[in-house]
Formats: C-alpha cells, structure tokens, sequence
C-alpha cells in the first residue's frame, strides 16, 4: 500500500500519543487517512491533532493496551466512527525494558510477542 492509497483508511494506532508513534499518526493524517489513537494520554505534542476534526478525523481514546477489554474497546471506537479498520500499528510501549520481571511489563510483552517465553526470575 503506498502513501497515495491511504485517503479515507482508517487506522488505529496504539501509543500514538508521544513519539515514534505520534510521528506515523502525523504522517497518516497527512495522507488523508482517519486515525484512532489508543494512549494512556497525549503528549504536549500531540496537540497538533486538534486540527484533524474531519476528514482525515483523529480520534484519542484513553486506553491502557495491557487491558484487553480497553483495547476492545478502542477497536470498536475505531470502526464505530470510520466504519472499518485498515491498518492497525502497534506502537505502544517502553523503549527499554530493564527486564521482564515485572507483571504489567510481561503482559505488555506479550500482546507483541504471544509466544514469547515465561517472564525470567530477577536478579
Ligand atoms: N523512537 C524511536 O526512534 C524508536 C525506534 C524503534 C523502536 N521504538 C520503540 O517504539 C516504542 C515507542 O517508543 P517512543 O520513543 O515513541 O516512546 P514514547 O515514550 O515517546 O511513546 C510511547 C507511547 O506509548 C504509550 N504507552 C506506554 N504504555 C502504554 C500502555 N500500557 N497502553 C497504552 N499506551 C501506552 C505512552 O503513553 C507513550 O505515548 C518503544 O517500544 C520503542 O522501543 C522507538
């Protein structure tokens, strides 16, 4: 899919509040393409998206990935408003995990990775 086809998708993007994420969200709506953007919350930065009320719309909808009915929800947001999802990114995360000991770090680990292994015991 290039640049060119993506007016009037729809995409919903996790941690789309800060970041690399807000980037991508960026350049989507740039392309004429709906956003949903799942966050905790939206950076200062994130104001910008206050000028996409049409089309492209974006939408912010407070959500906490490692909840699977919050994400749920946001889906159903997302198609609710545009009436379909085309791309979904998962952006949402930490950039460095120190490690895997820690419960709301492993559950976020795997919603990336399902299969990723036990979470290690801690130093
Ligand atoms: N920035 C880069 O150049 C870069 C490059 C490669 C990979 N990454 C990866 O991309 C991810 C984001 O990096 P970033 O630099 O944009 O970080 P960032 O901190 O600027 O953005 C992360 C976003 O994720 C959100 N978030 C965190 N936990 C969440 C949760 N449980 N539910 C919903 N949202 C949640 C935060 O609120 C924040 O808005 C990291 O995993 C990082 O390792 C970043």
């Amino acid at each position: 899919m290039s640049l060119n086809d993506l007016n009037g998708k729809t995409a919903l993007v996790t941690g789309g509040g800060s970041g690399i994420s807000l980037a991508f969200t960026l350049r989507l709506l740039e392309a004429g393409c709906n956003v949903l953007v799942a966050d905790l919350a939206l950076s200062p930065e994130a104001d910008t998206l206050n000028k996409y009320t049409d089309a492209p719309k974006a939408i912010f909808q407070k959500t906490d990935v490692t909840d699977w009915a919050q994400l749920d929800a946001a889906f159903k947001t997302a198609h609710d408003s545009f009436g379909r999802i085309d791309i979904v990114c998962t952006g949402a995360g930490l950039s460095e995990p120190v490690c895997y000991t820690s419960e709301p770090l492993y559950r976020a680990f795997q919603l990336i990775l399902p299969s990723s292994p036990k979470p290690l015991s801690g130093p």
